[in-house]
């Protein structure tokens, strides 16, 4: 267990998910290869932890699976929030896994066999998607750092995100940083709202951002 926040260890004993012979040996911890990663990449990493298991349930929560068909999770580190998604989605949900990292992608990999993990740079998300036949997306989970992104690549990424993403869809975007970004996602999104989840080290939340208003 990371003792910073809660989640799942070195990885082979995830409630509910097959488990890969991989993931039995020595493995550093996840928690211990995200610090190192941290300390080594900075801003591209943008957390010195992963997300905690309570702020990854909450991403996932409210997505009505019995009607999603497609899921893109984009920046998924060791895979807190993909492991959240996994559990709930049924076999019919098509689950993409982005990341960049290689080491990540390993153990994205050993952890989740049965998901699609692409180890990719977000920023070819349009290609990515076409290559696999994907026109249309229910819902993104974004933990990338996008305001360190230049505004080139941010536009690149969520400019993809509105083409593809379906009217009732979310983008569903991890931060540290409370409150700070939203009038960035307000250039993009038509509504953005924002959710903290204290249960994490360091206090997190995510924007929920919809590209038409919803009567909630
Ligand atoms: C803040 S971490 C989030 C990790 C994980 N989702 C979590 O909640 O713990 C950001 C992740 O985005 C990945 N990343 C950063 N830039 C990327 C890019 N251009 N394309 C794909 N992944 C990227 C990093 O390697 C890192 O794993």
């Amino acid at each position: 267990m990371n003792p910073l926040n809660g989640t799942a260890h070195t990885g082979p004993t995830e409630p509910g998910l097959p488990v890969s012979p991989k993931c039995r040996g020595s493995w550093l911890p996840y928690w211990l290869l995200f610090l190192g990663k941290f300390l080594r990449h900075g801003r591209q990493i943008a957390s010195f932890v992963p997300s905690s298991m309570w702020l990854a349930r909450a991403v996932v929560h409210g997505i009505d699976f019995s009607r999603t068909a497609t899921v893109v999770e984009l920046g998924a580190g060791t895979g807190p929030i993909t492991a959240a998604l996994l559990r709930q989605a049924p076999p019919s949900c098509r689950c993409v896994i982005i990341e960049r990292d290689p080491d990540f992608c390993r153990r994205l990999r050993d952890r989740f066999p049965q998901a699609d993990v692409v180890e990719a740079d977000a920023t070819d998300l349009d290609s990515l998607l076409k290559k696999r036949g994907i026109e249309t997306v229910d819902h993104f989970l974004c933990g990338l750092p996008l305001p360190s992104f230049t505004t080139e690549d941010r536009d690149r990424v969520l400019g993809c995100v509105l083409r593809r993403l379906k009217p009732d869809g979310t983008f569903r975007q991890l931060t540290h940083m409370p409150w700070v970004y939203q009038r960035m996602y307000r250039r993009y999104f038509e509504e953005v709202r924002f959710r903290l989840v204290l249960r994490n080290l360091p206090p997190a939340g995510f924007y929920i951002c919809r590209p038409r208003l919803t009567a909630q």
